[in-house]
């Protein structure tokens, strides 16, 4: 198989970048609603929970990062045959999944007020902790903490992990689902085994 993109499919690497994303997206949706539902409020299990939310979500940041590098040295595969208005919305969403894996960790990263233990490997400092955070929001903003975080809270969980986030994934897997059995084309293949 090859490494790089071909015409016809997506090559092993960006397969690989791929589909790690979705099991790092499974993982923190997994880890954040199993605090939600299943643990009491500061009890070690829900610390657990959080943490492993920040630390699949910062690994999603940084294997993004990858993935935005390796596609810009990679054609993308062409489109199966449709209608212009299916080629032109398939791009939107593949951009909005896009805007996601970025701006997901980014505003969770800067609304959290807790350091991350990367999988209880190591720390990495709170936004709130860094110089960055110094310059920009108390000196530049002159604003609280909780008074920064309210808003980009607001955007992290009510407006994206509750819903956009979803729709989103669920009308592109929906979409590839669609292609390869009611379509019957190669979209799936191209991202799978093709
Ligand atoms: C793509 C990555 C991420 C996704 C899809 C995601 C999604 C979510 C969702 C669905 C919630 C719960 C919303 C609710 O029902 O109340 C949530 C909460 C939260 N997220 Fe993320 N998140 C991501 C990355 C991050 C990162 C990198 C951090 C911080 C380093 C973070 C910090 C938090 C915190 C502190 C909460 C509140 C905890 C809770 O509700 O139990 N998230 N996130
Ligand atoms: C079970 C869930 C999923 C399935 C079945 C799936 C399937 C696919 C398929 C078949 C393609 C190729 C589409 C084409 O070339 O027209 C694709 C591309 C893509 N997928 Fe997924 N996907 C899933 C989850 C996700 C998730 C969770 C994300 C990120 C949040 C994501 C982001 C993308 C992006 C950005 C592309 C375009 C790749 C590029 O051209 O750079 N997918 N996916």
């Amino acid at each position: 198989m090859a490494f790089k993109n071909t015409k016809n499919n997506y090559g092993s690497i960006a397969k690989w970048l791929h589909w790690t994303i979705v099991a790092l997206f499974l993982g923190s949706y997994c880890a954040v609603y199993f605090r939600h539902w299943f643990t009491e409020e500061k009890t070690p299990e829900n610390w657990t929970a959080l943490q492993l939310h920040l630390s699949f979500g910062i690994t999603i940041a940084a294997v993004v990062i990858l993935r935005i590098i390796w596609r810009n040295f990679n054609q993308t595969p062409g489109q199966e045959p449709g209608t212009k208005l299916a080629h032109i919305s398939a791009h939107i969403g593949h951009y909005a999944l896009y805007s996601v894996m970025i701006l997901m960790p980014l505003s969770g990263y800067i609304g959290t007020g807790v350091n991350t233990e990367f999988f209880f490997l190591f720390d990495i400092a709170k936004f709130e902790a860094t110089s960055i955070y110094q310059t920009l929001v108390t000196d530049w903003l002159g604003l609280s903490f909780k008074k920064f975080e309210e808003p980009i809270d607001f955007f992290h969980k009510e407006i994206m992990g509750k819903w956009a986030v979803w729709i989103l994934i669920l009308g592109h897997a929906m979409a590839a689902m669609y292609h390869h059995f009611v379509a019957k084309d190669r979209t799936l293949k191209k991202m799978t085994t093709g």
